[in-house]
């Protein structure tokens, strides 16, 4: 069973946020359509929060990547486990992920989503946490960035595939 730590950022707070960076990309893209490509498992629930406070049309995909395994420590390995249904030349392709840790899985998706020319290729993640990055990585939208290096559940962020429907985020007791 997981044991919660602290709560960092409860539910109003993380809504609040959400709402303002639907607000931002809203005003970045007008008059565009969004491709927005989710990163499973992790960015499910920011992703259907925020595509609901996007005002433009909104076309979703999704793509499934492996760097951890089951521990919490990356292995610096990435592997496509499930790629994009479409096509994503010519559109404006926004990637969603729950968070950014060594940077590798951003990297590696920004690199192999931009060889497929689309019109414009952001990223947009909820946590940053630059305390173990490995990588120089431009991020585009950010919700907040941790400076600690504590492991992180909720909102998506799982331990062990646990904690993902918690509709905070916290830390976990060891
Ligand atoms: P990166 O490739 O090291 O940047 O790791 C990114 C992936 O690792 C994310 O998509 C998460 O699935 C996972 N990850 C990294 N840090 C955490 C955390 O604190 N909690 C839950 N998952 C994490
Ligand atoms: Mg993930």
């Amino acid at each position: 069973m997981l044991k919660i730590g602290e709560i960092l950022y409860t539910e109003e707070v993380i809504k609040a946020r959400v709402q303002q960076l639907g607000a931002m990309i809203s005003k970045d893209y007008e008059g565009k359509t969004l491709y927005v490509v989710g990163i499973l498992k992790g960015a499910l629930i920011f992703m259907a929060d925020l595509v609901r406070e996007i005002q433009n049309p909104v076309r979703m995909d999704f793509m499934s990547i492996s760097s951890y395994g089951n521990a919490t420590q990356s292995s610096g390995t990435v592997r496509t486990l499930k790629d994009l249904d479409l096509d994503i030349t010519g559109q404006h392709v926004l990637i969603i992920e729950d968070i950014v840790d060594t940077g590798l899985t951003v990297d590696f998706l920004k690199n192999s989503l931009c060889l497929r020319n689309p019109a414009s290729l952001k990223v947009c993640v909820f946590m940053d946490k630059p305390a173990k990055r490995k990588i120089d990585l431009e991020i585009d939208y950010i919700g907040y960035t941790y400076t600690g290096e504590d492991f992180l559940v909720g909102y998506g962020l799982d331990a062990g595939e646990e904690g993902r429907n918690l509709p905070y985020i916290a830390t976990i007791k060891e």
